[in-house]
């Protein structure tokens, strides 16, 4: 996917930037035509020559060529760009970026580029590690950049920690998988919800129950790449979107999000309710903290939560579909068909705790899908992500 794609590699001053000459090359042997721009520092580490020869093209560095006076237009290099790729990226060049600090050639090429942009930040670990550094990295994921994470290993220090820069081998391989990711969602509007909500007790307790939002999150996101426009009711959880056209509405209670998504369900397309939702809230949560010294043991008497799965199943007209969660610990198919047919939904997702490493705050999930129409598959565990991939993926069949 990467034949004939015009690649910006920008290079920086760390240990690092030996590894950028494998990118590069690795860039031009799929086909890529790969301009060089580097930074001052990016030169002391590894010289223009062997860049210019691997890629082809004079490596650019600084705005004027000193000998003829001709200008490096970094609007050009911008606009010429399929992606631009800075790697390494060291402390230094990101809070540049982040802070639209235009003083060298590849940050103002980095503000000129309408494409999209990566970034594989290498640097010491306490560097990593600083709050600066990562709030610099989230700015970075705010504007939409892609962050290729370092990894875990020896750094140049003899350290060990994260900080290396992603080996070229990935950065290709993610470069390869963006360009090829087709968009069979684009134009589609998705709801998704996503965490646990809390039902208050009093200002200072709620019921809840262990929901992490991964599985939510993650399909918003791959949502997302495949083309949607995509907005996650959630509720409260320490996770954020990686992709920043995500749209967030945080929410605290069953209620809310019922609110929320009856409000949204018209104008969406697909809904997916990934939200381990409370079935029961409190009745009348106290205004003020229930205090041991002065009460009996309480009795909170408690009432059913709308079921918004049910609610969007029974509203949905012809060409929406509506996706739900089964998340079980015993007779799994039987009730996951039970809630297949009672909420009207077109696919549910069943996955049980009873298989190690699925559900709840893990990273990896192991699920079946069943659809109205009586298909029923079965798919190995897997990373959340690559589950979110399947899901949508049999939502595109639907
Ligand atoms: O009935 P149960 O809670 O097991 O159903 C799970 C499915 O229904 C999930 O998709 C969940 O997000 C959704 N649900 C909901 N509102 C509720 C309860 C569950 O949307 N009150």
């Amino acid at each position: 996917m990467l034949k004939g794609k015009h690649i910006v590699l920008g290079i920086t001053g760390g240990i690092a930037a030996y590894k950028s000459v494998t990118l590069l090359r690795l860039l031009v042997k799929k086909g890529a035509e790969v301009q060089v721009v580097i930074t001052p520092a990016g030169k002391e580490f590894i010289t223009p020559v062997t860049l210019s020869a691997l890629s082809g093209k004079p490596v650019i560095c600084d705005f004027f060529t000193a000998n003829t006076g001709q200008w490096n237009s970094h609007v050009d290099i911008g606009l010429w760009a399929d992606a631009m790729v800075i790697a390494p990226a060291t402390a230094c060049t990101i809070a540049k970026m982040a802070n639209g600090v235009a003083d060298n050639m590849l940050v103002t090429t980095y503000l000129s580029a309408k494409a999209p942009v990566f970034v594989a930040p290498a640097m010491d670990l306490d560097m990593m590690a600083h709050p600066s550094t990562r709030r610099n990295i989230d700015t970075l994921r705010s504007y939409g950049n892609h962050i290729i994470e370092p990894v875990e290993g020896e750094l140049a220090s003899h350290l060990v920690g994260k900080g290396r820069m992603e080996e070229p081998e990935r950065i290709v391989e993610i470069l390869d998988n963006f360009f090829s990711t087709p968009q069979p969602l684009k134009g589609k509007k998705i709801l998704v919800t996503a965490g646990p909500t809390y039902e208050r007790i009093d200002p200072v307790r709620f019921i809840g129950n262990f929901s992490t939002g991964k599985m939510g999150y993650a399909i918003a996101d791959e949502a997302a790449r495949m083309g949607a426009e995509v907005t996650v009711v959630s509720g409260p959880v320490s996770i954020k979107p990686d992709e920043a056209s995500v749209k967030v509405i945080r929410v605290e209670s069953a209620r809310q999000m019922c609110d929320q998504c009856t409000a949204l369900f018209p104008d969406s397309d697909i809904a997916i309710m990934c939200a381990a939702v409370a079935d029961y809230a409190p009745a009348e949560p106290h205004t003020s903290k229930i205090k041991r010294e002065k009460s009996e043991v309480p009795v909170i008497t408690l009432v059913k939560n709308p079921d918004i799965a049910a609610t969007l199943g029974q509203a949905k007209h012809s060409g929406q579909i509506v996706v739900g969660f089964a998340l079980e610990t015993d007779n799994e198919r039987e009730n996951a068909l039970d809630k297949l047919a009672r909420k009207n939904l077109d696919m549910i997702v069943l996955n049980s705790l009873r298989d190690h490493n699925a559900g709840f705050g893990t990273d990896t999930n192991k699920i079946t899908i069943i659809t109205a129409d009586g298909s029923d598959t079965d798919f190995p565990l897997k990373s959340k992500p690559e589950v979110a991939k399947d899901i949508l993926n049999a939502i595109t069949a639907l």
